[in-house]
């Protein structure tokens, strides 16, 4: 593992371990781990929907775990954290809150995230801003925070509050308001681009688009002798991270349960053998963006690292008084919890402290 590898991995246990102790306010009761957490970098999946974008994270993890398909879908928030484990291990996925089960049949994670969804909205087409969060450990994954929302909608359906379309708007702006947040934002391809909603709630959010990578889904969908070569080359909009190209499986390959390794090899034929697309070969597809988002990852935690370390020691400081005032040894949970995050947060200045002092960030790459 680089250093950068185990950095990014130790951002994502502190956002982990935020998560468990909830609320945790810090001694003087200020929001110490609500702040941290927001100050560590995450990447919100952003798009209208069925433009692609649970099946885009799917790639992305080389997993089929995520409900997808036609409509509302997502209804809830899920976080999904992961973590690259050493080589041979076997993988598995961990919800929080099912903390001590290990799912390592990817089936049953989607179920759980559909069981969990209709326990907090019923099964209806309703939404709730209460995000599901779920790990996967696996040697097959780059340490990434990626978070999937609900599709961006222009009008309500049956079953559905009228206040749906500005509520899915409110609960996706909450997320890639924030600076710290990288934005994927999903268009498909045989849409135009200038009526994405991707496009136009990154444009409004991140107006110099720094932060705001686009992907555009559903190239294969296009019609015959067009191509997206102006979206893909930057010339209908301009970012200043570059598109990415990706052709997911259709609804048909899901029917017949074309898996994960096919639909992988599929999509690299496909822009190997396009007559449009070839040049661009390797720039495009779900791997290279997944590769694309760790290396960003990791140069936003980089030039974040005197910030986020003096957010930390202040954090390590109210965590310290709050052990003091619980008293050690603690029996209950939230005690030793609170010693979890202590020690993370103790690792994470330790290693960001090497890299100030001259250590060469980054790895092989
Ligand atoms: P979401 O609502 O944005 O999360 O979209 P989904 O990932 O659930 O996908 C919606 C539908 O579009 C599914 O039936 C997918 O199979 C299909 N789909 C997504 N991406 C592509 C693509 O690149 N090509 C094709 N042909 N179908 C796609
Ligand atoms: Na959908
Ligand atoms: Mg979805």
């Amino acid at each position: 593992m680089t250093t950068m590898e185990s950095l990014i991995g130790l951002v994502n246990r502190i956002q982990r371990a935020c998560t468990v102790l909830g609320d945790f306010g810090g001694a003087d009761g200020g929001p110490t781990l609500p702040t941290l957490w927001e100050e560590l970098p995450s990447v919100a999946v952003v798009g209208g929907q069925s433009s692609g974008k649970s099946s885009v994270l799917e790639s992305i993890v080389g997993r089929d775990f995520l409900p997808r398909g036609s409509g509302i879908v997502t209804r809830r928030p899920l976080v999904l954290q992961l973590h690259k484990t050493e080589e041979g291990r076997q993988e598995y996925a961990e919800f929080l809150h099912l903390p001590r089960r290990r799912f390592t049949d990817f089936a049953l994670v989607r179920k759980e995230i559909q069981d969990e969804t209709d326990r907090m909205t019923g099964k209806t087409k309703q939404i709730s801003p209460v995000p599901i969060h779920l790990s996967i450990y696996s040697p097959n994954v780059v340490n990434l925070t990626l978070i999937d929302l609900p599709g961006l909608t222009k009008v309500a359906v049956e079953g559905q509050p009228d206040t749906i379309v500005e509520d899915i708007d409110n609960m996706v702006r909450s997320y890639v308001e924030k600076p710290n947040c990288i934005i994927l934002a999903i268009s498909p391809a045989n849409q135009d681009i200038a009526t994405s909603d991707a496009m136009k709630l990154a444009r409004e959010v991140d107006p110099t688009g720094e932060r705001t990578f686009g992907v555009l889904t559903k190239l294969d969908l296009m019609d015959q002798g067009t191509n997206a070569l102006d979206v893909l080359e930057g010339r209908s909009f301009r970012l200043q991270q570059p598109w990415v190209g990706i052709v997911n499986r259709s609804q048909a390959d899901i029917n017949r349960n074309v898996d994960m390794i096919a639909a992988r090899r599929k999509e690299r034929e496909y822009f190997a053998t396009s007559p449009d697309y070839a040049h661009l070969a390797d720039k495009m597809g779900s791997e290279y963006l997944a590769k694309l988002l760790s290396r960003h990852l990791e140069s936003v935690i980089r030039a974040r690292i005197p910030g986020i370390t003096s957010l930390i020691n202040k954090t390590i400081d109210e965590l310290e008084s709050e052990m003091e005032h619980l008293g050690r040894p603690v029996a209950v949970d939230s005690g030793a919890q609170l010693y979890t995050i202590l020690e993370l947060c103790r690792a994470f200045d330790r290693i960001f402290k090497e890299h100030l002092d001259g250590g060469r960030p980054g790895g092989d790459r």
